[in-house]
This record gives structure tokens, C-alpha cells and sequence, in this order.
């Protein structure tokens, strides 16, 4: 069984410093025997979720809006093991666009459920924790394992490329996908990953 972990680059630089920490993160899961898939997020518009709710209304398993680049991470979705979103620091937040596919794929459906995750953040200089533990904030009520590493998954750089003079961020980048691929294979060792029944889900709110 082959085992596939979709990273998507939250960055518009197709090449800059959170694809190189993505990079680092593949090239060593690979190693590992486990395969990945880097995709851009891209430079075109995106979309905030309109709160339209057709996506549950007609339970669509995606976005409403398919004029984006939302509805191909569900599609790629469907097909991944595990997920690791890289994110550049703006303003100590990820880039607004990734929040925004992300907030529409997951509250669309896509299928992540018990599926392992990780949240990479990748800055100049400060920002880096809260922007981490932001988008840390979706896995955890996804019901997704996140996966850590010898240190939060950040690392440092400005200009294209520079990240990698961050060693001691490459190698948490290395260690991250060393754990990924090691849980993955636990999960999926005997075929029968024995996922935890869940109760239909409650939702309420305080209005009484
Ligand atoms: C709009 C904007 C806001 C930024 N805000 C921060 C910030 O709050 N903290 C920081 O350390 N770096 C900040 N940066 C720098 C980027 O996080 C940094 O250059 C990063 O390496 C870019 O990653 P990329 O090459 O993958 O796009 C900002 C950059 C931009 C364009």
C-alpha cells in the first residue's frame, strides 16, 4: 500500500522559502518510502467561505463555488493519507488566501477526518507561533492527529531561498516527516486502521 501525504504550499512564491521547507519535508518522507505531493496554492484570487451553506444544504462534499482553486485541495483531499500545510508569516498570521481556501474545503466536506496533519510556518522574523498554532486550530477539530517534531514546525528566512540557511529549522523539517511517515505506517500497518466510532456530532449554540 502506498502511502501519500499532500503538502500544499500556502505561499504565492511558487519557489520561495515555505516551498523549500515543503521540500525538505517531501524529499525526506520519500525516503521514508512514503510519497508526496507538493501543491501550490497558487497566485490567483480566492475566496472567504460567504457562509452560503449550500455545501450542507445539498451536501455537496465541496465548495459551492468552484471558480478557485478551493475544490481541487477536496479533490486532492480524497486521494491523501495525511496533510501538511506550509504557511508564510504575514502580520504573526498565515497568508490570508490559505485560511481562506482551508476554512471553505473543510467546513465543505472535504475528507480529513482521522487523516494526520501538520502546520509549517515560515517567517522573516516574528509571527511564526501564532500563525503555527492558528492553523494547528483546524486539525484539531477535524479530528485530525497532529504531528509535531523535535520543535514547532518553523523556520526562518526572507528572500526566496534563504530558509535553508536555517539548519536547525530544515532539520525540525526532517524530523517532522520522520515522525509523519512513522504514525502514517502505524495507522495503516495492518490495513485496519480501527478509527474510533463516532457519536453523531452535537452542535449548539447558548441561545435559549
Ligand atoms: C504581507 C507580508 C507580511 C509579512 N509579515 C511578516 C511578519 O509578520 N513576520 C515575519 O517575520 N515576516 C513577515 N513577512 C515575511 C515573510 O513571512 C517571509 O519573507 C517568508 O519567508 C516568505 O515566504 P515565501 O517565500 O514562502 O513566500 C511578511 C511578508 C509579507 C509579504
Amino acid at each position: 500500500m502506498t502511502l501519500k501525504v499532500l503538502l500544499l504550499n500556502g505561499s504565492a512564491n511558487k519557489d520561495g522559502n515555505t516551498f523549500r521547507a515543503l521540500s525538505e519535508i517531501a524529499r525526506r518522507l520519500e525516503k521514508n518510502g512514503v510519497e508526496a505531493e507538493i501543491m501550490q496554492l497558487g497566485n490567483k484570487p480566492v475566496r472567504g467561505c460567504i457562509a452560503c451553506g449550500q455545501c450542507q444544504a445539498k451536501q455537496l462534499g465541496r465548495c459551492a463555488f468552484d471558480d478557485d482553486v478551493c475544490n481541487r485541495i477536496v479533490d486532492k483531499l480524497k486521494e491523501a493519507d495525511a496533510l501538511i500545510v506550509g504557511s508564510p508569516v504575514y502580520y504573526g498570521q498565515p497568508n490570508g488566501a490559505v485560511m481562506a481556501v482551508l476554512q471553505r474545503a473543510f467546513f465543505s466536506g472535504a475528507k480529513v477526518q482521522n487523516k494526520p496533519a501538520a502546520a509549517v510556518a515560515v517567517c522573516r522574523r516574528g509571527g511564526a507561533s501564532a500563525t503555527y498554532q492558528t492553523m494547528n486550530m483546524m486539525f484539531e477539530m477535524m479530528n485530525m492527529p497532529v504531528v509535531t517534531s523535535q520543535y514547532w514546525n518553523i523556520a526562518y528566512g526572507r528572500t526566496p531561498g534563504e530558509v535553508i540557511q536555517d539548519t536547525e529549522g530544515m532539520q525540525t523539517m526532517r524530523t517532522l516527516a520522520d515522525n509523519m511517515a512513522w504514525l502514517l505506517k502505524k495507522i495503516h500497518a495492518d490495513g485496519n486502521p480501527g478509527y474510533p466510532e463516532r457519536e453523531e456530532r452535537q452542535s449548539m449554540n447558548f441561545i435559549r
